[in-house]
């Protein structure tokens, strides 16, 4: 069976974009591949987080993950940092990572642009950690956003690079995990580009009805038309987007076409698409509390996870250890 893997993360709690861009895919998926799913938390360490506050991250992914119906007993999920055989992993790929190469990564330029006071080598060696986590356990696909097609590409080069200069096959070359036509991409509410964790522009799978409600109502729209059939602004169709996946088919018919005789009313479309909203998200939100609360079963799904994901790192990791040319007395 082919190894699917991801990471994300712990920065934060998941919003609509992540559920309806990937983990409803990821929860598809988990009868059809091996699948490993992993909440990068040494990842989350290049901006610093409060220590106080770190484990809740990953808590609060972990129980999302599972609310949103990723099932322990069929996919692998587990901490970074709880498989040091990872860390090992990326210090040796960091022998055969070039400090140019890293340099001229997209992400890293785009970091250090914001980040002047906090370039960190973790921050340059980033792809190489990426490298790691999905080297180690061989995994065929990745899926991943545009953002982390070149990570993935660096990947490839350093399994590559690797099998050549120690002459093994150790290493798989992974590719991108197509989504294809499930590949749904959520706007945010603000008006324009995709939805993230910015204020005013996601909408979190722990957010509450009213939450909810408050934040629909508050999305960017204009006047309205005043010509039949006139092309839609970004932020309405931003609205229809969102619409078209929670809600029914007629529902987005229906405000088609008073958008299309200019009779809509943007405060209709907005309630209808907090009610849909609520419908969807109410039974995630409800199962998030009660695993949240749930001591002993987050125990036991880390536990599981760990110790499979340890089993297939450590397989990965002898055979590398053998090829770089370790040995014990
Ligand atoms: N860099 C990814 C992101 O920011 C998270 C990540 C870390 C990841 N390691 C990974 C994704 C391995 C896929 C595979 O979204």
């Amino acid at each position: 069976m082919e190894i699917v893997l991801s990471g994300i993360r712990s920065t934060g709690h998941l919003h609509l974009g992540n559920y309806y861009g990937a983990l409803r895919n990821f929860v598809k998926m988990q009868d059809q591949y091996k699948c490993f799913f992993f909440i990068a938390d040494l990842h989350a360490l290049t901006t610093h987080p409060k220590s106080q506050d770190f484990h809740a991250g990953v808590k609060a992914i972990l129980a999302e993950y599972l609310a949103a119906g990723l099932d322990p007993e069929k996919v692998t999920l587990f901490v970074q940092s709880n498989v040091p055989e990872i860390s090992e992993l990326y210090v040796l790929l960091n022998m055969i990572a070039y400090k140019g190469e890293l340099e001229r990564t997209t992400s890293f330029k785009d970091k250090i642009r914001g980040h002047e006071e906090n370039v960190n080598a973790g921050l340059l060696t980033y792809p190489v950690l990426m490298a790691a986590d999905i080297l180690i356990h061989r995994a065929h696909k990745v899926p991943v956003g545009k953002d982390q097609e070149q990570h993935l590409e660096m990947a490839r080069l350093f399994a590559r690079r690797f099998n050549n200069l120690y002459e093994t096959q150790v290493f798989i070359e992974p590719q991108a995990f197509n989504f294809g036509s499930d590949l749904l991409k959520i706007p945010g509410l603000d008006g324009s580009g995709k939805m993230g964790k910015s204020e005013g522009n996601g909408i979190f799978l722990i957010d509450d009805e009213d939450t909810i409600r408050k934040k629909v109502m508050r999305a960017v729209s204009d006047s309205g038309p005043t010509v039949p059939n006139s092309i839609m602004p970004e932020s309405i169709q931003n609205i229809f987007t969102l619409l078209k996946v929670v809600s029914t088919p007629d529902t987005v018919t229906y405000f088609t076409d008073k958008y299309n005789d200019c009779t809509i009313r943007y405060g209709d479309l907005k309630k209808q698409l907090a009610d849909d909203i609520c419908k969807q998200i109410n039974p995630i939100r409800e199962r998030i509390q009660t695993i949240t609360h749930d001591g002993a079963y987050l125990r036991y799904v880390i536990e599981k996870g760990t110790a499979e994901a340890r089993a297939s790192a450590q397989a990965t990791l002898k055979e590398v250890r053998k090829a770089v040319g370790f040995k014990s007395f």
